[in-house]
């Protein structure tokens, strides 16, 4: 549908090697050539036939309990592994996506938002592709530096495609708007995924007061009422000498067994919706000394946790309602001076500057069909009920088995 008027492999200038670089360690160049640093120009074209090998690639999708097992008997030769895993991995779970930039409609992929986006990837997919074989640590430490200025670099990821769907709404489907996004999302969860636990287990390697509850990212003593507690000191922090702030009720299972998990990704999940209800909260209340609480209910059963927040903020009209996971609703976007930038963990957040007067200039506002997609990276969902005049209610279900394979979906996404 969306490939008729592609802006797919236009004829660019620059002569490139054709071929993808062969993997092996006689062919070792050093991580930082010249040449890579100078991968950020469009000049795609003769690059493309590269992209279709990788294109061509199918990914190897990983559990959270593979990435457990995997990483609590670690040794030299399993850290080489790793290391090689996920220089297999990221070319190829990128080339889908450059992809899918070239099969959005023209006027849609040359938007300097979108296009910024798809030099950023070109450019990581060049680095990475080219990275060769990986035999030694000496060799997966000049890789993790690479990983972690990437990492850095494609912070400005979110936004700038936020923001670039959404200038360019009336050019696109709202439901393929929203398919891209979530696709763009899930893939960019994947890749950081696997690149942190790799980093990470690189940098266990090497502590050896080890803590055998945390296996690189993942928490194998992950609990809710733990993380809720800390979103909620997060935000009392945010909002102290600012705002008064309601109260937080937390009751259920509240002693509910310790899981297996990225706790960063429920932080984050349950971090936006809370930061909602208390915004909502304020908002409808403002006249009042003491607003209503926020609750938070927890429950638990023998495959998933569960955790309800309901809050007494009013509510949203119906129009609202329908846009709530939209990406390209143009109640959320105004127009942005300089682009925020917008964190993908909880830990990113505390470094970005924040208050809640003026959120709706600074903030995209994508935090909500964000949280769905992290809720469903590992099988989990998100749903959200709103009473108008009162109050919403969200659900979250978190898979605590760790026995489901990332949610990214490549098949279905390259069909569209
Ligand atoms: C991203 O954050 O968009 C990535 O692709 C991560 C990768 C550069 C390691």
């Amino acid at each position: 549908m969306l490939k008729a008027v592609a802006f797919q492999r236009r004829a660019f200038s620059m002569p490139a090697t054709l071929r993808p670089t062969p993997s092996t360690s006689s062919t070792r160049q050093p991580i930082f050539s010249a040449e890579q640093k100078a991968s950020s120009s469009p000049a795609h074209f003769y690059q493309n036939r590269t992209l279709d090998y990788y294109v061509e690639q199918r990914v190897t999708p990983i559990t959270l309990r593979q990435l457990v097992f995997f990483g609590k008997r670690l040794n030299d030769e399993r850290l080489i592994k790793s290391a090689n895993y996920v220089r297999n991995e990221l070319p190829v779970r990128l080339a889908h996506r450059i992809r899918d930039f070239q099969q959005l409609p023209f006027i849609v992929g040359s938007n300097p938002h979108i296009q910024l986006v798809y030099d950023l990837y070109w450019a990581a997919f060049e680095k990475f592709r080219k990275v060769p074989l990986i035999e030694t640590k000496q060799q997966n430490q000049e890789y993790c530096d690479l990983l972690r200025t990437l990492l850095r670099d494609h912070l400005v990821v979110i936004p700038q495609l936020a923001l670039g769907i959404s200038e360019c709404a009336q050019h696109i489907p709202a439901v393929h708007a929203n398919h891209f996004m979530n696709t763009m999302l899930r893939s960019r969860i994947s890749r950081r995924v696997i690149t942190e636990q790799h980093l990470a287990l690189s940098e266990s390697s090497q502590d050896v007061d080890n803590d055998d509850a945390v296996v690189g990212t993942i928490f194998t003593k992950c609990n809710p009422t733990n993380i809720i507690e800390k979103c909620i000191a997060l935000i009392e922090t945010r909002l102290s000498g600012t705002e008064k702030c309601p109260p937080f009720n937390i009751d259920g299972s509240t002693g509910c067994g310790d899981f297996t998990y990225i706790s960063e990704h429920i932080e984050y999940i349950v971090f936006q919706l809370l930061s909602n209800s208390v915004r909502h909260t304020l908002q409808f209340h403002k006249n009042n000394i003491a607003p209503p609480p926020v609750n938070i209910t927890i429950c638990s059963n023998d495959t998933d946790i569960l955790i309800r927040i309901s809050d007494q903020g009013g509510g949203m009209s119906p129009e609202a309602y329908r846009d709530l996971w939209s990406f390209t609703s143009q109640r959320r976007f105004k127009a942005f001076e300089t682009i925020p930038q917008m964190a993908a963990r909880i830990a990113e957040e505390e470094e970005i500057p924040w208050s809640w007067q003026g959120q709706e200039d600074q903030h995209l506002g994508i935090g909500l069909p964000m949280s769905k997609v992290y809720s469903e990276y590992w099988g989990g969902e998100l749903k959200v009920m709103s009473m108008e005049g009162f109050g919403t209610e969200a659900y979250i279900r978190i898979p605590r088995l760790g026995n489901q394979t990332e949610n990214i979906d490549f098949e279905e996404a390259d069909e569209v």
